[in-house]
């Protein structure tokens, strides 16, 4: 699809998402004013949905749930949380300690996951959150603050990433495709970066230029030097704040569980020739689309993510990769079918049936979303990786 035509086929804006919108276009324009005309696509990105008061993720608009802008697994569903609930007990057991969730959403994911271990009687120490969304971080506490006061007690938001490192298990679900990514296109049997200027009408548009010498030095890493077997004007784009988050997330786990979910791909499937356009994604009222230069600040942007890059990464911060999955081999190993038919009746039955065939069939989510684990001194078996094992794909 065209920009143009994903355009044509969004819902209109209300007038303060409108007026919304023009206060973070103008962000952007001052900002490209004084930086000579040109952004990076990662500045962008991490201005459409970062900029304090004004981003996607820092301003008040709904986002995630049936209402929002898209939907995440712990949304669909509590057997997800219940599922996860099995895995981190089985390290909670062997570590001790705490559960650490970055970018917390609603806080779904956390009530069933808190409710599930307290039924296991494997609570964690406390609970922490690190949001870096204001308005996400007020609703999770609205969230939460239903629990039992035992459960709700354990609970606590961070600031930033703990400087003591922790035992136990640190979760992140859709985090990693948030982070800001670069853009590059293939172009005579080069690489150019993509990033974004003024169109003559005002607009946002694609620009190219020479990559800098870390986008460079990504590129023919992973592609070659010059890029092999990709067609002409091949467009995709790389993650640059992966390593760092990673490397980070190493830094604060001194033993247990580094559990990451989220869409993507090993790195040979990433950059297959076929897929040319990238994996760049726009989701706004449930519709996902491929322009991230309209809606600004009232649409989520996405891309997949190169689990090598994450695998590499980790090696370098002293992680071990200890399983790769696709979700749906995840949650069943986790016991999803057996959570199924527990149900207490048929309704609940019925619903829990629809949810898991959401979470797990192969054209929804259960094969686009991997699971990968990251350890460090925790030889625990991680019965989650016990059907499927897709290291090798690495
Ligand atoms: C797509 S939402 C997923 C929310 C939730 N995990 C879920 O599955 O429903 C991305 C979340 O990551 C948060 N986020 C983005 N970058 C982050 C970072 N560097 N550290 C922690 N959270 C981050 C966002 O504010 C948001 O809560």
């Amino acid at each position: 699809m065209t920009p143009s035509a994903a355009r044509s086929m969004l819902p209109a804006l209300s007038p303060d998402e409108q007026r919304h919108s023009e206060a973070v276009a103008a962000l952007i324009r001052t900002e490209l004013a004084t930086s000579g005309g040109w952004l990076s696509f990662e500045r962008f990105m991490e201005l459409a949905l970062y900029a304090p008061g004004l981003g996607y993720y820092s301003a008040g608009s709904r986002k995630l749930g049936s209402g929002g802008d898209f939907v995440t697994a712990p949304e669909v569903s509590e057997l997800f949380g219940r599922c996860l609930a099995g895995q981190c007990a089985e390290v909670l057991r062997a570590t001790g300690g705490e559960i650490l969730e970055l970018g917390a959403g609603t806080g779904s994911l956390a009530a069933a996951l808190l409710q599930a271990l307290d039924d296991e009687g494997v609570l964690p120490e406390r609970y922490a959150i690190l949001e870096v969304s204001g308005d996400l971080a007020a609703r999770q506490r609205a969230c939460l603050g239903a629990l039992p006061p035992h459960l709700r007690e354990r609970i606590v938001w961070l600031e930033r990433l703990p400087t003591t490192p922790l035992r136990g298990v640190i979760l992140a679900n859709e985090v990693a495709d948030a982070l800001p990514v670069r853009r590059f296109r293939v172009r005579g049997g080069a690489v150019s970066e993509l990033g974004v200027a003024l169109a003559p009408g005002g607009t946002l548009e694609d620009a190219e230029r020479p990559p800098d010498a870390d986008l460079a030095q990504a590129c023919a890493a992973m592609l070659g030097a010059p890029p092999r077997s990709l067609p002409d004007g091949y467009t995709s784009e790389v993650s640059l704040r992966l390593a760092p988050w990673i490397a980070s997330l190493g830094g604060c786990l001194d033993r247990g569980l580094v559990l990451l979910i989220d869409y993507g791909l090993p790195r040979a499937h990433y950059y297959h020739a076929q897929r040319a356009a990238g994996t760049l994604r726009c989701h706004f009222r449930q519709r996902a689309h491929d322009d991230p230069f309209v809606n600004l600040g009232v649409q989520d942007i996405t891309a997949w993510v190169d689990f090598t890059r994450i695998a590499e990464a980790a090696s370098l911060a002293g992680l071990d990769v200890s399983g790769f999955a696709t979700q749906a081999a995840f949650l069943l190993a986790l016991g999803l079918e057996r959570l199924v038919a527990a149900a207490p009746d048929d309704a609940s039955r019925a619903r829990f049936a629809g949810e898991a065939r959401r979470l797990v069939m192969p054209e929804e989510m259960g094969e686009a979303f991997k699971v990968m684990a990251l350890t460090r001194g925790c030889n625990t078996p991680l019965t989650g990786f016990t059907l499927q094992d897709l290291r090798r794909s690495l």
